[in-house]
This record gives structure tokens, C-alpha cells and sequence, in this order.
């Protein structure tokens, strides 16, 4: 009982919420292999790594409906994973249905705050003051530790994108805890408190979103000053890891790259949101900027990220990136790439990986930003290397040293 591990899932009930829980509970009953998961690769096999069967689930959610119910939808619409998977597992997504929780709705934006339904479209939390929401979203974590006798607890972030905060409010904890105090709302978003809360009481919290969460310097303090270990932002999952995998071969061939097109369309309740062009903004900027850290000869460079809604697709995305580049003699040539791909198989394996890092980087004392961790995001925090070759082997030198550590 003492070995595991609660992981709470802010947005429980979302795609790559649905498809974690089916991969984590298929992993620990042998049900499935380990592929596409990053702690699996022989790089990482020396590490003390929670096991994925000791990762004990619940979270967060605006809508009102149980894990089963929702596996099974996804399912149909996607025809992933096999439904007789999603059945031989009903029992588990029971238990983890049972550990949901009221979510807070605050500036979310308004797709997002359409979403909510049932018993939450008044959302109990959303009538509390700041403090008391705070104090609420603290209370329910500490209750699913005691509740499930968990040695630790790691908070994910898988909700919907947010529109953007004005972040005047957030430069410094000072300012954040008055705005919190003073239960100015017009200030704060629902990543941000969420953040606040998980790392005051001390829990790690990683930020698989555009969304704010931790990434605002008052959570960077409250981090340091708790102790705890926190990243994000924005999974790189499809698109953006295919560009910062391609351009590093750009660069060492002294390509000159003319211009990076890249269109996405999707049809699952995350491109619903995104197609509201205030949700759509942070994860925009997110995508921004990768190509020209890594490119450098930008000056007649080109660039632009589309993501498109198209509700037949569900979860399956396509992204097409059209490179148009200049070689020796001037000679234009282009390269186009398509990646079809279901988006929350490629998201699911790598939240495990970062649930089973940050509680490994929190065991072992470690406080801040996880920077070694930069290859699994688009905006990564405090570490603004995007070169996924320079990132992958910063994490397998921080894997090497702790390995190289004799366990207590
Ligand atoms: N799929 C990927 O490859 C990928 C990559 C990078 C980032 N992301 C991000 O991960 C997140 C999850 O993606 P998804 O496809 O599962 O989306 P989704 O819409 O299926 O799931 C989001 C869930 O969050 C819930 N939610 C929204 N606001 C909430 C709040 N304030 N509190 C609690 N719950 C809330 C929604 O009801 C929904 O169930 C999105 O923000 C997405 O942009 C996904």
C-alpha cells in the first residue's frame, strides 16, 4: 500500500485523460506492451521509476459523466484502443470515477465553460472565493492520499486550453497571494489556482497544457519556496516534435530553409476549443518560435501554424508541413511531410513518463523547474532549447547521474 502513487488529473475525464488511465491500467495488468513510453527506452531502465501498476488515479472535471461511460464513447467514435480492452479494465475505470472531483471554472473561456454539465453546471467551486477554492481544490487531494494511502501525489494538468490572463497579477507570489486573498477573480485563471493549490501543499504538478499553470514567475517562487518540482508547458506530442526533429537536419546540412507552412486539422473536443481564436491564442504561441531557435539564417524565413476544427476526424489529426528550402546554387526544393496520427494515443504514454519523472525528481529532492524534462514540451520552462536531439540528451545525462547516485 505505502508504494503508491496518486496521480490527479486536472480534466479526468478528457481524451488523454481516458486513454492514461486504459494505457497505465493495461501496462500494470500485462495487458499491453510499453511502446511509445520514454521511461521504457534502456536509457532510463536503471532509474528507480514508480511502477506504472502502483499509479492509483482520480482528479478534477467540469462534466459530469464516469470513465467507463467516456471510454467507451472514445472508443466508438475512434475505434481505439479494442473495446474488449476497454471492458476487462471497466472495473478499474469504476475506482478511478469514484476518486472525481468538482473542477473550478474561471476564466477558462467561453467553449470551455459550455462544456460543463450535469451537477457541475453551477460547479460547486465556482461559487467559493478565491481562498475557499483553493483551500477546496486542497482538501480534495489530501482526502484521495489519505483515502488511498499514497506515499506521494503528482498533479497533471490535462484540462482545455485557456483563453489568456492579463499576468499583472502574477509577477511575483506577493501579488498573487493578494490577488487570491482580496478574491480578485478578474486576475486569475483556473490553471493557475489549480497550480497554486497542488504546490503549496507540496505536490509535484506537472503542465501538459498551453494553459498558465505554473508557468507565471509567483508559481515559480511559490515552487522554489516549497520545494517542489514542477514543468510545461504544452506536450510536444505531433507536430511540433516532428519540426524540432527535421529542422536540427536543416541547420547541420546549411540548408537554408525559406519557409515552414504548417497546417493541423482535427476533430476531437480539444480542436472544438481551439477553434475559439481566444483558446487557440496560447497554444499558437506555443508553436511559435521552435523552428527559428533552431534555424538560424531566418531573415527571409517564413513560417505559420494552423490548427483547423473538423468534427469528423475525432481524436485522429493530420498535420501537413509544406518545406520550401534553398540548397547549393540557389537550387529550390521542398519537402512535404504528413503525420496522421491519433492524438491522444501519441499524448497518453508521455503523461505517464512525466508523472513517473516529476515523482522521481520530487524523491530525490529536487526543486523548481525540471529542465531535463524540456524535450517532452513545446515552451519549455527555464529551458529554452528546442533542438529535440540537445534535449533528449540532457535527459539522458540527468538519468546517467542519477543512476550514477547510490539509492539511500
Ligand atoms: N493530445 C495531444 O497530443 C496534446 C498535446 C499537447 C497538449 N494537449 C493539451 O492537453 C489537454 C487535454 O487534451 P484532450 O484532447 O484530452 O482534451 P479534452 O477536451 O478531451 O479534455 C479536456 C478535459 O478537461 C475538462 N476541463 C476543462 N476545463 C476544466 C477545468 N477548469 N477543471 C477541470 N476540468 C476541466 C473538460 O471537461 C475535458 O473533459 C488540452 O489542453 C490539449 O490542448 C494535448
Amino acid at each position: 500500500m505505502a508504494n503508491r502513487v496518486g496521480v490527479w488529473i486536472i480534466g479526468g475525464l478528457g481524451n488523454v485523460s481516458l486513454c492514461t488511465i486504459l494505457g497505465a491500467r493495461a501496462a500494470a495488468r500485462g495487458l499491453t506492451g510499453k511502446a511509445a513510453m520514454v521511461t521504457e527506452l534502456p536509457e532510463f531502465r536503471s532509474l528507480p521509476l514508480v511502477p506504472v501498476g502502483d499509479l492509483v488515479f482520480g482528479g478534477h472535471e467540469i462534466r459530469h459523466s464516469d470513465v467507463y461511460t467516456e471510454a467507451v464513447q472514445y472508443q466508438k467514435l475512434n475505434g481505439v484502443p479494442s473495446r474488449e480492452l476497454v471492458d476487462t479494465l471497466k472495473p478499474d475505470l469504476a475506482k478511478v470515477s469514484q476518486e472525481l472531483r468538482d473542477g473550478l471554472l474561471l476564466n477558462c473561456g467561453k467553449p470551455v465553460a459550455a462544456l460543463a454539465n450535469g451537477r457541475w453546471s453551477k460547479g460547486n467551486k465556482r461559487e467559493l472565493s478565491l481562498s475557499e477554492a483553493v483551500r477546496a481544490i486542497q482538501n480534495d487531494l489530501a482526502s484521495f492520499v489519505k483515502r488511498n494511502g499514497l506515499r506521494d501525489l503528482v498533479v497533471v494538468n490535462l484540462a482545455s486550453c485557456e483563453q489568456p490572463v492579463d499576468l499583472k497579477a502574477m509577477g511575483s507570489l506577493k501579488a498573487l497571494e493578494e490577488a487570491i486573498r482580496k478574491n480578485r477573480r478578474e486576475l486569475l485563471s483556473a490553471s493557475v489556482l489549480y497550480a497554486y493549490a497542488a504546490i503549496d501543499a507540496g505536490h509535484p504538478y506537472v503542465n501538459f497544457t498551453a494553459s498558465l499553470g505554473s508557468s507565471v514567475p509567483a508559481i515559480e517562487e511559490l515552487a522554489l519556496a516549497r520545494g517542489v518540482p514542477h514543468m510545461g508547458k504544452d506536450a510536444k506530442t505531433g507536430e511540433t516534435l516532428l519540426k524540432t526533429t527535421l529542422a536540427p537536419m536543416f541547420y547541420m546540412r546549411n540548408l537554408n530553409v525559406l519557409s515552414w507552412e504548417g497546417h493541423n486539422i482535427l476533430g476531437n473536443r480539444d480542436g472544438m476549443v481551439l477553434d475559439d481564436p481566444e483558446n487557440a491564442k496560447l497554444k499558437l504561441a506555443d508553436k511559435k518560435g521552435v523552428l527559428e531557435s533552431i534555424l538560424k539564417n531566418t531573415d527571409r524565413f517564413h513560417t505559420r501554424v494552423r490548427i483547423d476544427y473538423v468534427p469528423s476526424m475525432q481524436d485522429w489529426k493530420t498535420a501537413w508541413n509544406h518545406i520550401h528550402f534553398e540548397g547549393f546554387l540557389g537550387t529550390k526544393m521542398t519537402m512535404q511531410v504528413l503525420w496522421q496520427g491519433c492524438d491522444s494515443m501519441l499524448a497518453a504514454p508521455l503523461v505517464i513518463d512525466l508523472i513517473r519523472f516529476a515523482e522521481l525528481a520530487h524523491r530525490t529532492g529536487f526543486a523548481g523547474p525540471m529542465k531535463h524534462l524540456g524535450c517532452f514540451f513545446k515552451n519549455p520552462l527555464g529551458a529554452k532549447q528546442h533542438n529535440m536531439f540537445t534535449q533528449f540528451r540532457r535527459l539522458v545525462k540527468y538519468a546517467a547521474r542519477l543512476a550514477a547516485v547510490p539509492a539511500e
